[in-house]
């Protein structure tokens, strides 16, 4: 792998897992020869395959957002048999019956010392709006990891996921092949595609997001032109991959805010051959290419945003998934941080080379019309520097906008990480005010 001065990769890694490219494309893929049928319902698919279809949008959805998978698999999901409810006590699904805060909030790194369960059990919630049920909204966690998922798999009926790791190369294992994600890359988990998440380090924390909302697409490019942002050939799907049926697997289901799961006798992982556009996905958020003001003063933050769930065209999408990535800033006659403001819509940022420090915010919230902007003291660092070229930045920021509010889940405001003096930053400033 080639990196270069600035850490954008420029060439692809020789060693790297085969992946297929592109986003929305129609891909096939046979992890033994002649898996795959000509047609996707033969009378005695190859090989004693059965086929079976999985679907993230309605039938007749437009061709640009429909979803849909052919999975030619050793067995269907319907042997799973009958589900139980199971608790799995931090991981929680919006509404949580509190009131979003109109203050300014930050949470230091969650502490990964102790951590011993595995992904799924790691899951903490931060925050969230809408509900699964109603068919809107994102629900932000965060997710501290000692081991991986072993014998055990999760399907999410609720939300489409991304995980987005802070700490700690993962092997996501899902039923269309394997990614293998590091830190600066994110994975995109279609919702009801069944996953398992292996650590390839011994600790892994990170963030998972999901998506209660219409799939995630990438947006419009407008003016921008036909290249630029997050570019389709930058997303990876996974090749066929499947597992030998081995030992009992516990199978998760996560289904309006409530877990069940039963026992199987196999690896859910049976899928030998697929076909289809609706895929799992790994995207590095180096390759994301920004582009700015490079006369004076700052485009709006739309221009850093990666993948969309729609919402209002005129109060804002049911969230934004937006990369910041290290970058050049050129403006002349420009504070060069980002200014203040207060928005209409929400915002989650998240930090994920802040350091490992407990006073220090790695993840921030400014819900609508929360003021917000340069700490007093950046601000007297801006006002002094130069109009010279300026990178600016040491790894990719993501930050998710959303036109609801964000509810804060109890178990995050009370935990050691909440920096509930965050709003501190912004004391100090001292008007300047001089009336001629
Ligand atoms: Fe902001």
């Amino acid at each position: 792998m080639t990196n270069d001065v600035h850490g954008v990769v420029l060439q692809r890694a020789e060693s790297e897992r085969a992946y297929q490219y592109g986003f929305g494309n129609e891909l096939q893929s046979e992890a033994v020869p002649g898996a795959l049928p000509l047609t996707n319902n033969p009378r005695q698919p190859p090989l004693g395959l059965v086929s079976e279809l999985v679907t993230g949008a309605a039938f007749v959805a437009a061709r640009a957002q429909n979803l849909r998978t052919y999975m030619f698999r050793k067995r269907p999901s319907t042997t799973r048999g009958r589900l139980d409810e199971i608790d799995l006590a931090h991981f929680l699904t919006p509404p949580f019956g509190g009131k979003p805060s109109p203050n300014a909030m930050g949470w230091a790194h969650f502490d990964t010392s102790g951590a011993t369960g595995d992904f799924l059990d790691g899951i903490r919630t931060i925050c969230g709006n809408g509900s699964p049920k109603e068919q809107a909204g994102v629900a932000i966690h965060t997710y501290v990891a000692g081991k991986s998922m072993e014998r055990r798999a999760f399907l999410n009926a609720d939300g489409e996921m991304i995980i987005v790791p802070q700490k700690g190369r993962l092997q996501v294992v899902t039923e269309l092949g394997v990614l293998d994600v590091a830190p600066s890359e994110m994975a995109i988990i279609p919702r009801g595609i069944k996953f398992r998440v292996d650590l390839l380090d011994p600790v892994a924390r990170g963030y998972a997001c999901e998506n209660f909302g219409a799939p995630l697409r990438l947006p419009e490019l407008g003016l921008i032109g036909s290249f630029g942002q997050a570019q389709i050939i930058d997303f990876k799907a996974p090749t066929a991959a499947f597992e030998d049926d081995g030992e009992a697997t516990e199978f998760v289901t996560k289904y309006c805010g409530a877990f069940w799961a039963t026992t199987l006798s196999h690896s859910p992982f049976d899928v030998v051959a697929w076909r289809g556009n609706m895929t799992p996905y790994k995207y590095d958020m180096n390759r994301f290419m920004a582009v700015g003001s490079v006369t004076y003063d700052h485009s709006d933050p739309s221009i850093y945003c990666a993948l969309t769930s729609p919402g209002d065209p005129v109060l804002g999408a049911n969230f934004d998934f937006c990369i910041l990535p290290p970058r050049w800033v050129a403006g002349d006659h420009t504070f060069r941080p980002p200014g203040y403001h207060r928005n209409c819509v929400v915002e989650f940022l998240a930090l994920l080379t802040a350091p490992e420090d407990p006073a220090i915010p790695a993840a921030t919230l400014h819900n609508s019309y929360v003021p917000h902007g340069p700490a007093t003291r950046i601000l007297e660092m801006g006002r002094t520097q130069g109009d010279e070229p300026a990178w600016m930045g040491d790894g990719p920021v993501f930050f998710i906008e959303s036109r609801f509010p964000l509810e804060i889940a109890k178990s995050a405001f009370d935990h050691p990480a909440c920096l509930h003096n965050y709003h501190e930053k912004w004391s100090g400033f001292e008007s300047r005010f001089q009336p001629d």
